[in-house]
């Protein structure tokens, strides 16, 4: 594995621990090597002693996305064994030839932990230093990190740029929120149960909500967060992830091309986004978990009349037969009341309403909620008789958290993935094709915002987000699920 961006957070963060959880689960191969490239000049100790440091803090912080009580010395040592450091400027022909020299005529997995701007250069070098071609009986394939391009021209010319280095199906685009356990398992409680696909479709299903909310502000991001905004940074990638599993047709098999085919007939059936149907906004100074924290315009990096959104709301339109009429609603925002990432299936009303005396408010609808993050698992919410002599309803709720049923695994989240990159498993990367399709349903919206249409809400640090996001769901008779610390 040559990592590109052997420096970088994403290494330190995510790789990293996730090989070293690989390792104690024994899942790398005893020859299994890591190349570490990046510009900075310094040793191959140098390097280690980083990422150590960076892993043993995992001992202590509770908050760390990696909390561990303690790092096994022995699958560490396995993994520390097996770096190499190697000082390379990516836009120089030099650096590939040694990392040629390093590969030989090995398998080799390119993960470029870069920043997006370096895609298109680290894919050129790679290619023209021929180490793209596959030698007999091994594979050589490259991972790329999101944001892949920045609109719709964009992710064609980068598709563009690097087919002509090598073939499809030796991309890998990676989205994280495929990692995580709970979104993967949307697929197993579709396709493995028989109870969901009767009322999985537009006679049952009233609407969707699928909410990924963060309390977190844009931190030190701010640089990479102001020309990208919550819309870019969430929707086409992530929130369409998690639309996909919910709402795509059952594929024939679960065959990669079968599993991405189906993704990308999906993503292809959603009406593009028009301005009406958005609401965006940016967090002003408020608090968070009862502690005063800044405005968005007030963070690092971050223009003091920036317009970049960091809440967006979208009512998506799916046009085919299954979903014709039933609206799809998305919401994500840094700096919201509470952390959430979950998929709320509402179901309609029961046909015909027999409980006269039942106050209106009482008779809710049926939920589904699928639970991804902080919590995982499903709940669903129904009405049902309150014990006593008279027949009135009350609310229940049924919940099942995963972590009842199975042991945990250790999990950042990019194991399973960086895993299936290594046996050559592309079910969950994204295929050109569907990362276009993506980008074409938002690219109305992205066109009217940057003539300078539809207006930037300011809501507070800690509160549900703006008030156009609730009015995108009231003018439709709807309310949102409300967030919750
Ligand atoms: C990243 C975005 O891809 O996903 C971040 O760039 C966001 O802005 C993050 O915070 C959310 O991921 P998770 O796994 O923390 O829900």
């Amino acid at each position: 594995m040559v990592i590109f961006g052997a420096g970088g957070d994403l290494t330190k963060r995510l790789l990293m621990p996730a090989l070293y959880n690989l390792s104690g689960s024994k899942q790398l191969a005893e020859d299994f090597k890591i190349i570490g490239v990046d510009r900075e000049q310094i040793s191959g100790d140098d390097w280690k002693r980083s990422l150590d440091e960076t892993m043993q803090s995992f001992t202590h912080d509770k908050t760390a996305e990696f909390y561990t009580p303690q790092i096994d010395p022995t699958a560490w040592s396995w993994v520390k064994d097996r770096l190499h450091y190697m000082q390379g400027d990516f836009s120089q022909p030099d650096t590939f030839k040694h990392v040629g020299e390093a590969v030989g005529g090995g398998s080799a997995l390119f993960y470029l932990a870069v920043a997006a701007r370096f895609f298109g250069t680290v894919v050129d070098g790679l290619g023209q230093a021929n180490l793209l071609k596959q030698p007999d009986g091994k594979f050589r394939r490259v991972v790329i990190e999101k944001p892949f391009g920045a609109d719709l021209p964009s992710a064609k010319a980068l598709n563009a740029r690097i087919l002509k280095q090598a073939d499809e199906s030796q991309f890998y685009r990676i989205d994280h929120f495929l990692g995580k356990e709970t979104v993967q398992s949307i697929m197993a409680l579709r396709f493995a149960n028989g109870m969901f696909e009767p009322i999985w479709r537009r006679g049952y299903i009233d609407h969707v909500q699928i909410t990924a909310a963060e309390t977190v502000g844009v931190e030190e991001r701010g640089a990479f967060y102001e020309p990208t905004g919550a819309l870019r940074d969430m929707v086409p990638n992530h929130m369409f992830t998690l639309l996909c599993m919910v709402a795509m047709e059952p594929p024939n098999s679960f065959d990669a091309e079968a599993v991405r085919s189906e993704k990308a007939k999906l993503i292809e059936a959603i009406r593009p986004v028009r301005l009406e149907d958005a609401a965006r906004g940016q967090y002003i100074a408020g608090k968070e978990f009862n502690a005063a924290v800044p405005g968005y315009r007030q963070e690092p990096h971050v223009a003091a009349d920036s317009r970049t959104e960091t809440y967006i709301a979208l009512k998506l339109d799916i046009e085919n037969w299954r979903w014709a009429g039933v609206p799809f609603y998305l919401r994500t925002g840094k700096r919201l009341a509470g952390r959430r990432t979950e998929i709320a299936v509402f179901l309609k009303p029961a046909p015909y309403q027999i409980f006269r005396d039942t106050p209106v408010d009482a008779m809710k609808p049926n939920v589904i909620r699928l639970m991804i993050d902080p919590e995982q698992g499903i709940e669903t919410a129904l009405d049902a008789k309150v014990p006593g002599p008279k027949m009135q309803l009350g609310r229940v709720e049924t919940s099942m958290r995963y972590k009842d049923f199975f042991d945990e695994k250790p999990n950042v989240g990019y194991e399973s993935l960086l895993y299936d990159c290594m046996i050559g498993d592309a079910t969950l990367f994204q295929r050109a094709d569907a990362i276009e399709a993506s980008w074409a349903a938002v690219q109305p919206l992205l066109d009217s915002w940057a003539r300078g249409e539809g207006k930037v809400e300011e809501y507070p640090a800690g509160s549900q987000g703006p008030g156009g996001a609730d009015q995108l769901l009231e003018r439709d008779g709807r309310h949102w699920e409300k967030l919750q610390e």
